[in-house]
């Protein structure tokens, strides 16, 4: 027999990304049309351990839209990833009466929901869980995009722009390091999106006179006079290699690590969008008994999955787009 669901916690969990607020009201919202309440607990799994919570109704979603970061606050809680932790955090769920709860993170925090639904199934309790992705890094296996991702390409793109007018000015080289934790998938899209000398990605092993050296050389052959290196984080450091650039090619590069930057600012069309899809998708198919899941996106629609095997798919990166920078790339042998 289907359980009714009266209530739902919404969360919002790990790094912030913009277009969290844009879930979040979607969440409320379609709960609202759905008959059924909805509190907000702060501070990601944290504040479900502390009972950290505000109840939210149609007015408290008003004009969030467009604010980036969350309006829920977020955190990264090593107590939940224990049993003893996720133990107080069911203590508070039964305490406000929560069928469900809706978690807005990455990887971490659905691992962590799906971690709390198996313990509240151990101990008798019925509580569905549903993920929706939202991370700058994209790297979320399951779902081709991740909220948040867009946004922060725009953000990076304009501030190499920027960076561009005064590298030419100055004929000089810059190393800009991107976001994406493990992930190439900001440095990627940004680099064709700016249309960089070179871009170094966890995701092919760099290999300095194949991918630095080579590359400023046939720019420099092809009349360039000014390089941009944008450097994935998880690549290593746009530091070392500036320092590397400076000793073996002779250069003065100058270095920029875009950071915390990235995950600010109002949403694209795209993320806002998307978000709102993925929070009236997640309240659906909670209502409909296919909790325990995780929205994505798959060939341009959003699917709810089973969040255990959601969380064992992998997405192959686009090294096709590796090889288009490359090809675009003012060039000569
Ligand atoms: O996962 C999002 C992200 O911004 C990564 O790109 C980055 O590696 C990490 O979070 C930074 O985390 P923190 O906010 O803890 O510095």
């Amino acid at each position: 027999m289907e359980k009714q669901v009266r209530r739902i916690g919404v969360l919002t969990s790990g790094g912030d990304a913009p277009g969290m607020n844009a879930a979040v009201r979607a969440v409320v919202r379609t709960t609202i049309r759905q008959g059924i309440e909805c509190i907000g607990i702060r501070r990601g799994w944290h504040g479900l351990i502390s009972g950290d919570f505000v109840t939210l109704d149609s007015d408290s979603v008003s004009h969030i839209m467009d604010k980036g970061g969350t309006i829920l606050y977020t955190a990264r809680s090593e107590e939940f990833r224990t049993a003893a932790g996720r133990d107080k955090a069911l203590a508070t769920c039964k305490l406000l009466g929560l069928d469900g709860i809706v978690a807005i993170g990455g990887d971490g925090t659905f691992r962590g929901a799906l971690a709390l639904s198996r313990q509240a199934a151990d101990e008798g309790m019925d509580l569905q869980v549903a993920g929706i992705p939202a991370t700058i890094d994209n790297d979320i296996g399951c779902s081709k995009y991740t909220i948040g991702f867009d946004t922060a390409c725009n953000t990076a793109i304009e501030c190499i722009d920027k960076l561009r007018d005064t590298m030419q000015s100055h004929e000089r080289c810059s190393l800009v390091e991107v976001m994406g934790r493990h992930a190439g998938y900001l440095a990627l899209y940004v680099g064709i999106s700016v249309g960089a000398t070179a871009v170094l990605i966890p995701e092919r092993a760099v290999d300095f006179e194949r991918d630095i050296v080579d590359k400023i050389r046939r720019a420099r052959l092809a009349g360039s006079t000014h390089y941009m290196i944008v450097v994935a984080e998880g690549a290593g450091s746009a530091m070392d290699y500036a320092n590397r650039i400076r000793e073996e090619v002779g250069l003065d590069p100058r270095v920029t690590v875009l950071g915390h930057i990235q995950r600010g600012g109002s949403p694209s069309a795209r993320d806002r969008e998307t978000a709102s899809r993925m929070g009236y998708t997640a309240v659906m198919a909670m209502l409909q008994n296919r909790g325990n899941c995780i929205i994505a996106t798959q060939n341009g629609a959003i699917v709810d999955l089973d969040m255990e095997e959601a969380l064992q798919m992998t997405k192959e990166f686009p090294m096709d787009r590796y090889q288009i920078l490359e090809a675009l790339s003012v060039t000569q042998d």
